[in-house]
């Protein structure tokens, strides 16, 4: 690829989504844009840098911020921050909330689903009566307008399901569509589906949760300490934060602590 188009993309995409490609990535680069060129019916990423160039859509920016997302994720990853929300965080944030029988918990970056859809089925299956008599909102946002897409379906293939899912939740909380799952009515309602950028200022929260894992990961370090910093913004006091299990939060704002919670490390607003 040639670095007059790569530092083009990569500048354009670093500067609307905070996604930060490296020098040494053009292969990636190249073979993405190559294939979005296709779709849209252009030569390669050479036609496709043109049109960029001389005449860039809202829509083709988003294609172009989606084409370079990655996307990758499954159930209930990582396990542990899981049983870290079931065993100490939702037990700990009932007690504290029994007045406005409320939780609001946020996915930030929700890719396709299947992080927003364990914390419901985490819901669901071991706090029923919370689900049942309490304001319990999930919301799930992510930049990738094709990868909400697809989690508003709720629809997964036999690997996607293979990955991280127990069988008895498969059984109980999907229905098989020819060869693939589709999520039960009961989850699906509980998740609301946004598109949300998280490096423009934050016009959601207070949430109890914030999962936010494996995004900041992507971005530069400038980048990554403003999103931790909105993040912690709309966190509640007393609210958990989490990212993903190879990840460390840029700094430590005064009013945010490290918590070890079994096998998982999380921030907890203080009181
Ligand atoms: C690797 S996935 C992680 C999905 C999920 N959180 C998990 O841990 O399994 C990263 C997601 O971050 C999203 N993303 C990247 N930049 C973003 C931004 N500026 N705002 C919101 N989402 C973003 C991507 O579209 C992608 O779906």
């Amino acid at each position: 690829m040639k670095r007059e188009i790569f530092e083009f993309f990569a500048s354009l995409v670093e500067r609307s989504s905070g996604i930060s490609i490296a020098t040494g990535k053009e292969y990636l680069l190249e073979s993405r844009l190559d294939e979005l060129a296709k779709s849209l019916g252009y030569r390669d990423h050479e036609q496709l840098y043109q049109v960029a160039r001389t005449r860039l859509t809202r829509q083709l920016l988003d294609q172009i911020v989606d084409a370079l997302t990655t996307n990758e994720t499954y159930f209930f990853r990582d396990q542990h921050p899981f049983e870290a929300l079931r065993k100490v965080v939702i037990p700990e944030l009932v007690k504290k909330r029994q007045a406005e029988r409320r939780l609001r918990f946020w996915s930030a970056a929700c890719s396709t689903g299947q992080e927003p859809y364990s914390l419901a089925i985490l819901l669901r299956e071991y706090f029923p009566d919370l689900v049942s008599s309490w304001r319990i909102e999930i919301l799930a946002s992510d930049i990738s307008e094709s990868a909400l897409e697809k989690a508003r379906k709720g629809v997964y293939n036999q690997i996607e399901v293979n990955r991280g899912l127990p069988v008895s939740f498969l059984v109980k909380y999907f229905k098989q569509v020819g060869a693939h799952w589709e999520i039960s009515e009961e989850i699906k309602r509980m998740v609301t589906f946004r598109k949300i950028n998280l490096i423009e200022p934050l016009r959601v929260g207070p949430f109890e949760v914030i999962l936010c894992r494996y995004v900041l990961i992507y971005f530069a370090q400038a980048m990554k300490k403003r999103v931790w910093d909105n993040l912690c913004r709309v966190l509640t006091p007393g609210g958990y934060l989490f990212l993903g299990a190879t990840e460390i939060p840029p700094h430590l704002p005064p009013d945010m602590e490290k918590k070890i919670l079994g096998k998982t490390i999380c921030f907890r607003k203080k009181d």
